[in-house]
């Protein structure tokens, strides 16, 4: 059996006293061992909510980093301080200095702690390839090709040569769980985008895709792109229940649940998964 609770979100279940803010932390449990994937924004939301979850960072073998954004990897420095022997799991280009240009300024919005101090403080495994971070719990790796829509922002940049470009959201990665009835997968901010995500699972791992979970950058997404989501959701994925939450948006979380009812569910800060 394996568990899948999120942490923080930026809603969070009614009446059970957990914040929300926007960003995105799941804690996994396989027969294997516990991990974390992602922290959310804010060291103090995520260090709540799991103490109200009754889950303890201490337990967890491995933090896995979907992306270097802020909302992703701003309660690092607690899952740090609290537990000294935790294996990092992340994409080899995490460290690329990112920005947001909003108003005539460019604000850093990536991850805030260097390379050199993280790797003295934590076993640090970054790779551009898929990595086993349990038995039957893996990083994607880097997503590509991205035949379809990718999740982008237009006011993400990074800086080359002195010059700056549109972020191309290399670091962007999801999980993948291995199950006897099929593939979990597990997204952060989908930022490579949900059908690329999916396509490239499929072509690297074996079995059917029976659940999606997280954010999928769906929130700006108009009209003709979530038709062409919904209709590839339902000739390529057919078994796949979907978990939505973060970045998906209220409407496209909407237009997607108005079209496959039952099998679209949110996913707040406090929900769980058993599979
Ligand atoms: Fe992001
Ligand atoms: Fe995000």
């Amino acid at each position: 059996m394996t568990k899948i609770t999120c942490v923080v979100d930026n809603n969070a279940a009614e009446k059970t006293g957990l914040q929300h803010e926007h960003g995105l932390s799941f804690w996994i449990e396989t027969e294997d061992g516990k991990i974390i994937f992602d922290t959310g924004q804010t060291s103090a939301v995520f260090a709540r909510n799991l103490g109200l979850l009754n889950l303890k960072i201490q337990d967890a073998t491995a933090l896995a980093l979907s992306h270097a954004h802020y909302d992703h990897t701003g309660g690092l420095e607690v899952a740090l301080t609290q537990n000294e022997h935790l294996k990092i799991y992340a994409h080899s280009d995490l460290f690329q200095p990112r920005y947001s240009f909003r108003e005539g300024e460019y604000r850093s919005i990536g991850i805030a702690i260097t390379e050199e101090e993280l790797s003295s403080r934590a076993e640090l495994h970054l790779s551009d390839a898929p990595q086993e971070i349990l038995p039957n719990l893996w990083t994607t790796g880097e997503i590509f090709p991205r035949p379809e829509a990718e999740g982008r922002s237009a006011h993400h940049f990074i800086r080359v040569d002195g010059k700056w470009q549109p972020d191309p959201y290399r670091d962007d990665l999801s999980l993948v769980l291995q199950t006897s009835v099929g593939l979990v997968v597990i997204c952060g901010c989908c930022h490579a985008g949900l059908l690329n995500t999916l396509l490239y699972v499929q072509q690297h791992f074996s079995g059917p895709i029976i659940s999606i979970l997280g954010g999928t950058h769906l929130r700006s997404a108009r009209e003709a792109a979530l038709k062409h989501v919904a209709k590839t959701l339902e000739t390529r994925y057919p078994d796949a229940e979907l978990y939505l939450n973060h970045c998906t948006g209220k409407e496209s979380h909407a237009f997607l649940a108005n079209r496959f009812g039952e099998r679209v569910k949110a996913f707040p800060a406090g929900a769980m998964l058993e599979i």
